[in-house]
């Protein structure tokens, strides 16, 4: 076994990265008026010095008016939010990072509980933020068409300022998922339908009009999920013909990447294999895929949510999957909110310095 394969460069068209290492997405909300400031760009680079090798960035909201529930979640729209990703991307290039920034909607969502609105109704496929729960309004034709060209623009902006890639958030019950999930999308017309891959049709547009705005050579990550946080437990594809019939018509459309987002990534995705969701998501499609989920942490970030702390734990499992080629990249979340020297204390062995997660590191930006 080559124990090392973590630490292997990973090349794959507009993406250079010198290990197998993702910083996975996680809003922080720390970006008042939804403009990222000085402390966000150190936030990131500690994380580009600290050795990690593609950082993805907190979800970052597209040029819609209801696009998000909260005014510190960072935009990538308008001179100033993308000055201060410009900031960002330069400081992380500067410190020896690859970024690519998370293009985000959140679609149907409760409202914060600060009571902060945002100056129209949440949109999404039929007006449910939870199977029965009308919280918003069902988009029309016009609310669509000019949803995927927010996405274009965001992702051509990121490509112009000088991010190596883009992620799509596809995943966790947000807008992009709605469109993917039943219960959500109740829809009738094109973008509605009873089988998953009907329900894929807004998925699919989109990512032809991003891989349009940024050309063949420009990496897009697309993030999707089987749970949502509406309900842990949901499955869009129940077996590997169902998922190959989701993710095909996604990878033609110009994914180059699935991130597969799991609880804990050890867990088989169908009975018969021990496959995770990452390794069928790179068996079905022949795209690279990153698995996620309590990589080198003792408990799942449901815990963290409870505010639970976790303790480190080996990586002997996760080496094992990606020495056998399950998936190319793995991306870790709250090792680094709480160390953002993780990456480089497991690339020099110095295990007995790892301090896991606690909770505190969700209140700062350190
Ligand atoms: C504080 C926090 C914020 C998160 N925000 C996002 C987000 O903006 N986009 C996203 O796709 N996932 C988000 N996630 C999920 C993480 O990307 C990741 O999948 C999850 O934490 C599991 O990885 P871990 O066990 O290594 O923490 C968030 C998780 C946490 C803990």
């Amino acid at each position: 076994m080559n124990a090392q394969l973590l630490f292997q460069p990973f090349r794959l068209k507009s993406l250079a990265l010198k290990n197998r290492i993702v910083m996975a997405p996680m809003t922080r909300s720390f970006s008042p008026g939804g403009v990222p400031t000085s402390a966000v760009a150190d936030y990131y680079a500690r994380r580009s010095e600290g050795e990690v090798g593609l950082i993805v960035s907190e979800g970052t909201v597209v040029n819609r008016p209801a696009s998000s529930n909260d005014p510190n979640i960072p935009h990538f729209y308008g001179e100033k939010s993308l000055g201060g990703w410009k900031a960002v991307i330069e400081k992380v290039h500067a410190a020896g990072g690859v970024m690519a920034p998370q293009l985000w909607h959140m679609g149907v969502v409760a409202p914060k509980n600060s009571g902060w609105l945002p100056p129209a109704q949440f949109e999404g496929p039929s007006g449910y933020v939870a199977p029965g729960k009308i919280g918003g309004i069902a988009m029309t034709d016009r609310d669509i068409a000019e949803t995927i060209r927010a996405f274009a623009q965001a992702a051509s902006d990121a490509k112009a300022l000088g991010f190596d890639a883009v992620e799509i958030h596809g995943a966790h019950g947000y807008l992009i998922d709605q469109f993917f999930w039943h219960p959500t999308n109740q829809r009738t017309d094109r973008y509605g339908g009873q089988t998953l891959s009907e329900r894929s049709r807004f998925a699919e547009e989109l990512i032809r009009a991003v891989r349009h705005a940024v050309g063949p050579e420009f990496v897009i990550s697309l993030r999707v999920s089987q749970w949502k946080q509406q309900d842990y437990a949901a499955k869009l594809a129940t077996t590997p013909q169902e998922m190959e019939a989701w993710l095909l018509p996604l990878a033609a459309a110009g994914v180059d990447i699935f991130h597969c987002s799991q609880r804990r990534f050890w867990d088989a995705e169908f009975s018969g294999s021990d496959l995770n969701f990452a390794g069928w998501a790179k068996k079905l499609t022949g795209k690279a895929s990153i698995t996620v989920g309590s990589i080198g942490l003792s408990g799942d970030f449901l815990a963290a949510f409870r505010g639970d702390g976790s303790v480190p734990s080996s990586l002997d499992e996760l080496r094992r999957r990606l020495d056998r080629g399950d998936f190319d990249l793995v991306a870790v979340g709250r090792v680094l909110l709480s160390d953002a020297e993780w990456t480089r204390k497991i690339h020099e062995g110095r295990s007995s310095e790892l301090i896991g997660f606690s909770k505190e590191a969700l209140a700062t930006l350190a």
